[in-house]
């Protein structure tokens, strides 16, 4: 069967759209609603696979989900009450399920397997692995999946210092474990990554002191089954609020879009670019901020993305690269490391993308030099990455009409994170006349 998209340049985008629920506060509404005994309904949760993988990890646990209309029902014994899993824990393509759940392993009276595709197998795993061993838990030697995690002897330690990377996975991955620790963790951040964790933990009666960079998680407390109201991914909302920026004549209405401020780089960045982003009727909704945002299509101009614009704006920079393709001038992307382990190397995938697009491009160690113009029509290929396939859609929509369609390899990766985004795309876009 091929797996292969065709986009025709074209626009203006105009219209409403709903995106689908966030991807990181889906698997934690899952994640953290499991650890509590008793009943939450979740509305809004993301259905792609990352999310399923997840619930099929944690069904093995003797986790129950039930799916009721628009709500998905989480009934769990609670942690204590978790059983061995029977089969090895398949994370499939997900980092998060992976990184997460190892660090509700470690505080488990047994040993469990994890595995996943061949994309997080190539992914690094010690960055969870070392610290949960000097908490004491039992962990593998091995560098990437498959590996297991063994908390048979408890978790003498709790855990004490500095991260090695400024990671939401790892950060996550460590509160997990410190509940379930024989004495309090202090963990500090080297930089400000997402903080869906705490918030979600705090409200369920978790002891998290967040002060600056420095987490303290007390074990101990009881956590309270809640139900959780998911809003709109920004993440996913990202490729159409760049789309329009990019496509003159574009007005876009996006409800319901989680701006948690560790999430929300894209809008800063966009607006550093010039671009017209409005945050209507800024809110709380299950104590995530949320706001409706509206884009129309402006001319845009290069920019510099670095520092702590890196991590709130992490997934989106695939993305933001295809933005200063478009754009008047240089982009510079730098202290972007991490970029080179996640779903692709998307420091390096991006710039074949770009390449094959006509873009002139830099790569470099951390990041990229993009020189603006008008990318043409191409062929390109995923990867097998989400963010990839659909940052590709964005710049063939924008492309130079002339120059042809583009053809999109490995399209199906928008199964992960956007199961929708080929019909969403198809309702937002108007041909130009
Ligand atoms: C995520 C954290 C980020 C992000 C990923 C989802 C999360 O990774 O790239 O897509 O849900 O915690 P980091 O661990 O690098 O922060």
């Amino acid at each position: 069967m091929s797996d292969e998209i065709v986009i025709a340049p074209g626009g203006p985008l105009r219209g409403e759209l709903r995106v689908p629920g966030d991807k990181s506060i889906s698997h934690r509404a899952l994640i953290c609603n499991a650890l509590a005994e008793g009943e939450a309904r979740i509305s809004g949760l993301l259905d792609s696979a990352d999310c399923r993988s997840t619930m099929a990890c944690l069904k093995q646990w003797g986790v129950e989900f039930e799916t009721d209309a628009d709500e998905v029902l989480v009934r769990s014994p609670g942690q204590q009450s978790f059983r061995q899993a029977q089969d090895t824990l398949d994370c499939g393509n997900s980092g998060t399920s992976i990184r997460l759940l190892s660090g509700v392993a470690a505080g488990l009276p047994f040993r469990s397997w994890f595995d996943g595709d061949d994309s997080l197998r190539g992914r690094p795993m010690r960055r969870v692995l070392d610290p949960l061993a000097t908490m004491g838990a039992l962990v593998d030697v091995a560098d990437t999946a498959p590996f297991w995690v063994d908390g048979s002897d408890g978790l003498r330690q709790g855990f004490d210092g500095e991260l090695a990377v400024a990671s939401a996975q790892v950060k996550s991955c460590i509160v997990f474990a410190a509940l379930q620790a024989d004495r309090p963790s202090r963990i500090v951040e080297p930089g400000p990554s997402r903080d869906h964790t705490e918030r979600m933990l705090g409200a369920m009666g978790a002891d998290i002191e967040v002060d600056g960079p420095t987490l303290h998680v007390r074990p101990g407390a009881t956590l309270a089954a809640s139900d959780v109201d998911v809003p709109a991914d920004i993440s996913a909302a990202a490729f159409w609020m760049i789309a329009a920026a990019l496509i003159p004549g574009s007005d876009i209405a996006l409800p319901n879009v989680g701006v948690n401020p560790t999430r929300s780089g894209v809008i800063d960045v966009l607006r550093s670019m010039g671009a017209i982003v409005e945050l209507r009727d800024q809110r709380d909704v299950s104590g995530e901020p949320v706001a409706d945002i509206v884009v129309r299509g402006s001319k845009l101009y290069g920019t510099r993305i670095d520092g702590d614009l890196i991590v709130t704006s992490l997934d989106e920079l695939p993305t933001l690269a295809v933005a200063a393709a478009f754009a008047e001038g240089i982009t510079e992307i730098h202290d972007a490391e991490e970029l080179r382990v996640k779903e692709s190397d998307r420091i390096e995938t991006t710039s074949a993308m770009l390449t094959a697009m006509g873009v002139e491009v830099e790569e470099w160690r951390d990041g990229m030099r993009i020189i603006g113009g008008r990318p043409r029509g191409a062929a390109v290929d995923s990867h097998g990455d989400h963010r990839l396939a659909m940052a590709a859609a964005v710049a063939a929509l924008a492309s130079d009409p002339e120059s042809g369609p583009t053809t999109i390899r490995r399209a199906s990766a928008v199964e992960i994170s956007y199961p929708s985004f080929w019909s969403d795309l198809d309702r937002l876009r108007h041909v130009a006349i």
